[in-house]
């Protein structure tokens, strides 16, 4: 059955995920009565509600009415090795059997640590911690401790996690003209914190400057994800970072590399890749084999006053900092994460950014798939597009689009993020990135009557 119109093909499309998902409606309308939104993370929510997985394999999903997806959302890139890795299921059995958490150190942990000390530039030393919030407001916090300074800088749509310091400007304001203003991002956030942040547009050295020499004496640091994520997938022009490398120099500030998704760009980060060296990093993701670990490091007198001995310590607790599972699942997936396997992946994502490229020029739609490495993402508009605010601005104007492409890609077997961004993993080959293009050219026919009505300025015929 073909759509005609724009609304026969929402209906159409909406329709059919609800068929094909039943069992997954009947637990989400159980779910309501005990979570809000019936789920318990934002970013994995859509409507009409997110589908109920039961297991994963490989590069393989199966929800509960047992339709199988291809699984290109891999938790937010944190399952480089897709599902069911047999060398992390088999440490995480090993270790099950051995106490899951000793409350000690361990062996496994100073492997973890020394692997990433060697592959990571800016990793003189490292802590681990639980969660990617955690690593970068440690990371933060190390920052202000080292420089006795408070202000922090961060990106217009730049996304750190959840922790108070960096609810602002997750979501830029589109409506704004000029340079961005610092604005809380969520309720309940103390009006406060925006007296200890600053904000800077991405890829504009020369706004940076400005508020380097505004508030000179004052800062801290930059934080900064290499490549904007949750911003629309948006790379650094040639030069960028070096040039942040240079600015932070000049003003005496620290510079901190978010890494949390960018991580698995190369061997030792983004920061390897490009070659400029941060003075602290917060990574977090598939270090952990797919169990919560994350961890943040850098330069040996920074991170010193972590030591619990050290003069002017910084006290850093966390019940289940290091614990055993998580370490002894990380280990087994890093170790088996070598360059071979980077490269391999980073390729498949260029075919993939290809192949949709292709797709989205045969089908005759404006919009581009965008990203480096193995994370591709799509970007609402043909336009050259450098910051965060114009990459909203046009994913807003694409109206409902965005979400019905994500639905119908789901009704015939890929599961991405509802933003439409893509990552790889391991267990792929060239046939499941083909599949998905293939997928993705049909999703674009049943789309088409929507881009026609509703956004024409995305239709290129
Ligand atoms: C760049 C970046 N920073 C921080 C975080 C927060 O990490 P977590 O969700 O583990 O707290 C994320 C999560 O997606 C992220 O992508």
């Amino acid at each position: 059955m073909s759509a005609k119109s724009s609304q026969d093909a929402a209906n159409l499309i909406t329709e059919t995920f609800l068929q094909r998902t039943s069992g997954s409606g009947e637990w989400n309308t159980r779910a309501k009565e005990s979570m809000p939104g019936g789920d318990t993370r934002a970013a994995s929510f859509y409507t009409p509600y997110p589908a109920y997985m039961t297991r994963g394999e490989g590069c393989f999903l199966y929800d509960y009415d047992e339709n199988q997806y291809l699984d290109f959302l891999n938790n937010y890139t944190s399952l480089i090795h897709g599902h069911a890795h047999p060398a992390t299921v088999s440490a995480i059995q090993e270790q099950a059997a051995r106490g899951t958490v000793l409350g000690s150190g361990a062996e496994a942990t100073v492997e973890h640590a020394e692997m990433l000390c060697n592959r990571v530039p800016s990793f003189d030393s490292v802590r681990y911690c639980n969660s990617g919030t955690e690593a970068t407001l440690l990371a933060m916090r190390a920052a202000r401790a080292f420089t006795g300074k408070d202000i922090i800088i961060k990106m217009d749509g730049g996304y750190h996690g959840s922790h108070d310091y960096v609810q602002l400007n997750m979501q830029p304001d589109t409506q704004e003209e000029g340079r961005p203003s610092p604005k809380l991002s969520s309720r309940g956030v103390p009006a406060s914190t925006l007296e200890g942040m600053l904000v800077a547009p991405f890829n504009d050295l020369d706004a940076l400057r400005d508020l380097l020499r505004a508030r000179s004496g004052e800062i801290a640091a930059i934080i900064l994800e290499p490549a904007l994520g949750a911003g629309g997938g948006i790379e650094p022009e040639p030069g960028y970072l070096q040039g942040l490398r240079q600015l932070a120099d000049e003003f005496d500030v620290l510079l901190i590399f978010d890494e949390i998704m960018t991580f698995r760009q190369d061997l030792g980060g983004f920061q390897a890749a490009i070659g400029v060296t941060p003075d602290l990093t917060s990574i977090a993701k598939f270090i952990g084999g797919g169990l919560p670990l994350a961890a943040f490091g850098g330069r040996q007198e920074i991170m010193a006053p972590f030591d619990p001995t050290h003069p002017m310590t910084i006290p850093h607790n966390g019940t289940f900092n290091g614990n055993n599972i998580t370490m002894a699942a990380g280990l087994a997936t890093m170790k088996d994460f070598g360059g071979g396997q980077v490269e391999r992946i980073n390729q498949l994502g260029q075919r993939l950014r290809n192949g949709l490229n292709a797709a989205f020029q045969t089908a005759g739609v404006g919009i581009r798939a965008v990203g480096s490495g193995s994370i591709i993402r799509v970007l609402w508009s043909c336009e050259k597009i450098t910051n965060a605010r114009a990459a909203v601005a046009a994913q807003e104007q694409a109206l409902d689009l965005p979400r019905l492409l994500h639905l119908e890609l789901m009704n015939r077997g890929i599961f991405s993020a509802p933003r439409c961004q893509y990552a790889i993993s391991t267990p792929m080959s060239e046939k499941e990135i083909d599949i998905a293009v293939d997928v993705m050219g049909q999703s674009l026919d049943v789309v088409m009557p929507y881009v026609r009505e509703q956004t024409p300025h995305l239709a290129l015929d």
